[in-house]
């Protein structure tokens, strides 16, 4: 089966940059993003390439290449779905903030309601593609509603499994040259294996055969947070080591380069920070904790849970060692953040870490102002009211924003760094020390300036795991 129309539901940080490289990749099939989001898809079709939703570097070069020839953003989900032989199901999958299961569980509602709409809309047979990260067995969910409502049994739906593994920041490359594509699908009936292989040949177009897996369904669900739980375990164990060393004299980052040099550890993901962020991690933790619970496997889930504990903290000390640091009062002093973005090269800020440090610091009625390169003011004042620890307003009056990084600095008795941007170690550092309060202090959450020259400047220097630097 040749798949020859596309549509894609979500057109989020995973459905819009996947997709403009399926429509880049395969100039025959025509692929449509829909969204009931209608700011969004609007952004998504702006002329000016500057203003697409999803920053990601080369993703606007991509869509100038393939919008309007083969690949379409639109707010008409039933006509795109109506059409598609092969609809992709990428909405989002958050923690669930009520009910069974809240504050552990996905939520799946979104997810359902899509089921229940390509059922309700389809006239003919589509393959129905989960993209979005889903608790394992959610597949027999998506198939029961397809099998049981709409237009009855004359319309047949496969289902396959194909988890996103891009990274934000690097998302165009990560989907450009992957380290492998999973499928999974059901590999028992000639439908299922049909079904498969009609999408490994959407991806045999540009990624090599040998890195095309593929699997049975629920090895592909349970493949994808096991990934990320995996990724996220790194980070904390490394960032547990970086509580140590500081307290020993040893350094993470030649801690980490020695273990990283042994092949069987690798020398990837081994960067200790202020604590990881992003819509995955956290959440995909918390839906496996949840899933081991539900089975009863409470060893299983108190070992994973132990790598957001581990995080929570990393966090908390990285805020209490400023507040300890600036003799035990933020009060009133101004203290500048580098980033706001849970990593570089992206101006997406879910869960990052800035948001919980600028809360724990906000607590204790200090003054922050914050640069980023690409977030945008009043996304930092969501993430804040986010959490709905105070009030909106006193938010808006604890944090500023600023566009120019030496504006947030000046007067400020304190830097803290809390995304690892490039730009940082370009900047003039002579002239923001004079600007600033004395002491002037630099809290480097992300282990990216160059302490030794900082501080033959005059600045107090500390930086993430290393004791060296410890004030
Ligand atoms: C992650 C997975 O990498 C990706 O495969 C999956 O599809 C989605 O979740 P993402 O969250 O976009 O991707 O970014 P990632 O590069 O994994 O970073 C996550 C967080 O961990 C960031 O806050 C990052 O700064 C932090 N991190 C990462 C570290 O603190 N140290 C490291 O060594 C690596
Ligand atoms: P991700 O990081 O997984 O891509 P996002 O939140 O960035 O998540 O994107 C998910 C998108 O899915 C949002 O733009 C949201 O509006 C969209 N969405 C959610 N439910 C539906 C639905 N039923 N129909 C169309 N779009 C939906």
């Amino acid at each position: 089966m040749k798949i020859k129309n596309i549509c894609c539901i979500g057109a989020g940080y995973v459905g819009g940059p996947t997709m403009a490289v399926i429509a880049q990749k395969c100039p025959a099939i025509k692929v449509t993003v829909v969204d009931i989001n209608e700011q969004r898809i609007a952004a998504w079709n702006d002329e000016d390439l500057s203003k697409l939703p999803v920053y990601e570097p080369g993703l606007d070069e991509i869509v100038a290449q393939a919008r309007g020839k083969n690949l379409f953003f639109s707010t008409q989900v039933d006509e795109a779905i109506a059409a598609a032989d092969m609809i992709f199901i990428s909405v989002n999958t958050p923690t669930k903030t009520y009910g069974k299961g809240k504050g552990m569980a996905a939520d799946l509602k979104y997810i359902e309601l899509c089921a229940r709409q390509i059922a309700r809309v389809a006239t003919s047979d589509k393959i129905v593609v989960e993209k979005s990260t889903l608790p394992v067995r959610t597949a027999s969910a998506i198939k029961s509603i397809l099998d049981n409502t709409g237009n009855g049994s004359s319309v047949k739906f496969q289902i396959l499994s194909n988890p996103e593994f891009l990274a934000e920041g690097t998302a165009v490359s990560d989907l450009l040259n992957p380290d492998r594509v999973l499928i999974g699908g059901d590999n028992t009936t000639d439908a299922g294996k049909e079904a498969i292989e009609a999408l490994v040949s959407v991806y045999g177009q540009w990624v090599p055969q040998e890195r095309i897996l593929t699997t049975n369904v629920w090895s592909s669900e349970l493949s994808k947070l096991t990934a990320n739980a995996f990724l996220a375990q790194r980070v904390s164990s490394i960032n547990a080591m970086s509580e140590l060393c500081e307290k020993t004299e040893a350094d993470v980052n030649e801690v980490a380069r020695a273990i990283g040099m042994d092949s069987r550890i690798g020398a990837k993901f081994l960067k200790a920070s202020v604590g990881f962020g992003g819509s995955c991690f956290q959440k995909d933790i918390l839906n496996l904790v949840y899933i081991a619970k539900t089975y009863g496997l409470n060893e299983v889930a108190d070992y994973w849970e132990q790598v957001i504990l581990m995080n929570d903290h990393q966090k908390r000390r990285f805020a209490h060692n400023i507040i300890s640091t600036l003799f035990n009062t933020v009060s009133g002093k101004k203290i500048a953040f580098l980033g706001w973005a849970f990593k570089k090269d992206t101006n997406d800020t879910r869960e990052s870490a800035a948001i919980y440090v600028a809360d724990e610091l906000l607590n204790e009625q200090a003054q922050i102002a914050v640069y980023d390169p690409k977030v945008q003011t009043q996304q930092m004042y969501t993430d804040l009211d986010y959490l709905n620890t105070r009030p909106s307003a006193a938010n808006q009056a604890g944090l500023t924003v600023h566009q120019n990084p030496y504006e947030a600095c000046k007067d400020a008795h304190a830097i803290a760094i809390l995304t690892e941007w490039d730009e940082f170690k370009t900047y003039d550092w002579q002239k923001i020390y004079d600007q600033m309060q004395k002491p002037a202090f630099i809290f480097d959450g992300r282990g990216i300036l160059n302490l030794e020259e900082l501080e033959k400047i005059g600045f107090v220097c500390y930086q993430i795991g290393s004791s060296a630097k410890q004030l």
